[in-house]
């Protein structure tokens, strides 16, 4: 198997949320939240990529379809060769413990009456792993979320844990059953700051020694430069750029990517930033704007932004969804200047 194989492809995938009923629709309302609206890429074997954008523009809706929690409304998914919105019976049985979701709030993901131990063989019996086996199984993956203590913890419950012990817990349960790929949704975002990063770097730890694929989803840069090689981000349900994470943060060709790292507190102070006046708060995602859905918060829109849908540019190694990176393959001369 080779690093740059694909396991998972996502093919134009919308998912629409309904809303509002017939009266609004005869009312000429939004009928539905386009949370996910029209996203294509591709995840390699091995590859860990973040998924960044502010709340709300559809990250945790993209890891449901990628963890088929969801359908899509529209377009297609494949998981190692195999059409994940059409799989039933054993192959989607195999499906569900080769890709798991690590929760985002560990105080809720686990169930408060269950020991420790319960938690972490309810997988293993779902997954009819014969008891004998199970123990063993429990013990390993403690090891790997670095709870090597494991005697220590299995017997308590939940609320007699930390933070930072559950969230460990958390990903343990998802990484029993040895899946190749994890979607993790914000791990860390309901953690005390003094134990995240921690977390952190037993996520690090376990996706290179699993060689897992992973996506990682935050609102937050700074982590997911610290977790992901490579970044996806999202405004409002689409895509805007992908490309190396390091690329992106050097050099952001999106005007929305270009805010995003001007918000991230500066490593070096002999590097400059232009912040971009686009100030908080996404619009609507029942109703977007036509064309580029970022042009009404774009100091850089122009006439064309607001008639015709940007469709991915090449830049390097990057795809950015902008008119003014629309002559594929070239880099515009000066940062910024619209085309
Ligand atoms: N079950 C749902 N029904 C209706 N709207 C939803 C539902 N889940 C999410 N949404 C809406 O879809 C959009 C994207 O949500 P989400 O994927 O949770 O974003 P993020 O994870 O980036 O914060 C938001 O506007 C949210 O309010
Ligand atoms: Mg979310």
């Amino acid at each position: 198997m080779t690093e740059t194989e694909a396991l998972v492809r996502v093919e134009g995938a919308r998912l629409h949320y309904p809303i509002g009923g017939i009266v609004s629709a005869m009312r000429g309302l939004p009928s539905a939240v386009k949370a996910v609206d029209g996203i294509s890429f591709t995840l390699h074997r091995g590859e860990s990529v973040g998924l960044l954008g502010e709340s709300g523009c559809g990250k945790t809706s993209t890891g449901r379809l990628l963890l088929k929690l969801d359908d899509p409304t529209d377009g297609h998914i494949t998981f190692d060769g195999e059409d994940i919105t059409t799989i039933r019976g054993e192959a989607l049985r195999r499906f569900r413990t080769r890709a798991q979701l690590i929760f985002q709030n560990p105080f809720e993901a686990l169930n408060p009456r269950f020991t420790i131990r319960a938690a972490l063989s309810e997988p293993l019996e779902n997954a009819r792993i014969p008891r004998a086996e199970r123990e063993a199984r429990i013990h390993r993956v403690m090891d790997l979320v670095r709870l090597p203590d494991a005697a220590q913890f299995l017997d308590r419950y939940p609320h007699q844990l930390s933070g930072g012990q559950l969230q460990r817990i958390v990903m343990a349960r998802a990484l029993i059953l040895e899946p190749d790929f994890v979607v993790a949704d914000e791990p860390v975002s309901m953690l005390d700051v003094s134990v995240r990063a921690g977390v952190l770097n037993v996520f690090r730890e376990v996706r290179a020694r699993m060689g897992l694929t992973a996506v990682y989803i935050s609102h937050d840069l700074a982590l997911v430069r610290y977790v992901c090689e490579r970044t996806i981000v999202m405004y409002l349900g689409r895509i805007v750029e992908d490309g190396p994470t390091e690329d992106l943060v050097r050099e952001p060709l999106h005007p929305y990517t270009k805010a995003l790292v001007a918000a991230v507190p500066v490593p070096h102070p002999d590097q400059s930033h232009d912040p971009l006046p686009i100030g908080r708060g996404a619009p609507d995602p029942r109703n977007p704007p036509s064309g580029c859905s970022f042009r009404d918060r774009c100091p850089m829109a122009h006439a064309r932004c607001a008639v015709e849908e940007p469709g991915p540019s090449r830049v390097g190694q990057r795809l950015v969804h902008c008119h003014l990176y629309d002559q594929a393959d070239t880099r515009p001369a000066a940062r910024g200047t619209p085309a």
